[in-house]
């Protein structure tokens, strides 16, 4: 695109967004965070099948990885999506200019898996790249977008993760998003569209968060999540230190995306563990695992499929929550709820020693917003514990070992009168400075 032709498009998309408040791609997909198991963490681009049949790139992961999802719970928990990440195509197209799925490894074609997804009552995501090649070099969408989703669509494809490698000049990712997500849109199908758009433009500049919500339904903005703790305490002190910026808008249709959850599988403790899954919760992040389902010890199982944190990342009222506050080695992050209630988690961030005490009182976290001045609190992590009705002024002792989360739900209790005790107490609080009030 020339510089004035781009001008011109960021000057109409800034008018745009000016009259139109922000509003979400409308596709009627992620009304809620996707759930579902995506392969690329856990077996990346493996497509040796002669040494290793069990875990490459083939029809045959998929398949038992669906199967593993209805036998073991995983649909009833909610997880849906079974996708295919790089490395799935041919190195070519086929002879009218299609992508087409390595023979060998796929004997029964794209059409079949989704098909056999569609038959458990799953759903099947594929991979594609906006520039020329995808990420591990195999045949890109640039130029083909028109084909490649109509390919998708009579596949039966649900979900397209469209990555950002090799794309000649950054100044044209925004366009083959917008292109493509227009080019699904003419299929008729329902494809819920995974981008990464924002991750390659930071590169350059801010990205444009209005266009990217009204093109796709979640979207990657920070680095490729790793099988570590520090790799997933990157990726969520990036998301804290842009929440200003990326929290707003995110809602119904439309995510923030700080990639897999990696439980499961070999880097992290089972409090890291807890840590991951409460924080995806509470950013209401897309909950898309990668692991092997068909090998995974219990106690990860349980975790993912715990169903006060699945609701918790599903709440309808679809609003992402944010880190408060940033105190003595604990962060405190909260997410509002339907209920009117809250999700909060503190989790501490020191790397050594014990289990540390975290005084909260429930007046300090601002939660009078959400509950008034009485509260139900139930303890979520590590375990399940329901602590009763509090009010502001009760102090919680919470204990949290090194690098893991406590994770609460705040219910209000039906509205009681104030006894002259608490009002009193209640103005009290109120009168005193903010910055004395929040100083946890
Ligand atoms: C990029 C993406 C990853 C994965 C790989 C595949 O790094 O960010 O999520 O899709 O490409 O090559």
């Amino acid at each position: 695109m020339t510089g004035s032709i781009l001008s011109a498009f960021n000057i109409i998309v800034g008018i745009c967004t000016f009259i139109f408040p922000v509003r979400a791609l409308d596709n009627g997909l992620a009304l809620t965070p996707t759930m579902g198991w995506l392969h690329w963490e856990r077996f990346m681009c493996n497509t040796d099948c002669d040494a290793d049949p069990h875990n490459c790139i083939s029809e045959k992961l998929y398949m038992e990885m669906a199967d593993a999802m209805v036998k073991d719970g995983w649909k009833d928990a909610g997880y849906e999506y079974v996708c295919i990440d790089d490395c799935w195509p041919s190195r070519d197209r086929d002879s009218e200019g299609r992508l087409q799925a390595d023979p060998k490894r796929f004997p029964g074609g794209i059409k079949k898996l989704a098909d056999y997804m569609h038959s458990k009552g799953l759903k099947l995501g594929i991979y594609a790249d906006v520039g020329t090649m995808t990420c591990a070099g195999y045949p890109g969408s640039l130029g083909h977008y028109d084909t490649d989703a109509q390919t998708f669509a009579e596949w039966g494809v649900d979900l397209l993760k469209f990555d950002g490698c090799n794309m000649p000049n950054w100044t044209l990712l925004a366009g083959g998003y917008i292109n493509m997500s227009v080019a699904l849109n003419k299929t008729g199908r329902s494809i819920l569209y995974s981008c990464e758009w924002p991750l390659y433009e930071w590169q350059f500049h801010q990205p444009n968060y209005t266009a990217i919500r009204q093109t796709c339904n979640h979207w990657r903005n920070s680095a490729d999540v790793f099988d570590s703790w520090s790799s997933v305490t990157g990726i969520v002190d990036w998301t804290a230190d842009h929440q200003d910026l990326i929290v707003p808008v995110a809602g119904p249709g439309g995510w923030n995306d700080p990639d897999m959850l990696v439980i499961g599988n070999f880097g992290l403790s089972r409090d890291q563990q807890e840590t991951q899954m409460a924080l995806w919760a509470i950013m209401a992040a897309p909950l898309l695992m990668s692991n092997d389902l068909r090998a995974i010890d219990p106690q990860s199982q349980r975790l993912l499929q715990n169903r006060h944190i699945i609701a918790i990342s599903q709440d309808p009222l679809g609003k992402q929550g944010t880190r408060k506050a940033k105190v003595n080695g604990f962060e405190v992050w909260q997410r509002p709820l339907s209920t009117g209630g809250l999700a909060l988690a503190v989790t501490n961030r020191q790397e050594i020693g014990g289990p540390r005490h975290f005084p909260l009182t429930l007046a300090t976290v601002l939660v009078w917003r959400s509950c008034y001045h009485q509260c139900n609190v139930t303890q979520i992590l590590p375990q399940y514990r329901e602590l009763g009705v509090q009010n502001l002024f009760s102090k919680l002792q919470l204990s949290v070992n090194p690098t893991g989360t406590t994770l609460l739900l705040l219910s209000p209790v039906p509205a009681m009168s104030c006894t002259r005790l608490q009002a009193k107490k209640w103005l009290r609080y109120l009168s005193k400075d903010r910055a004395q009030r929040t100083a946890l």
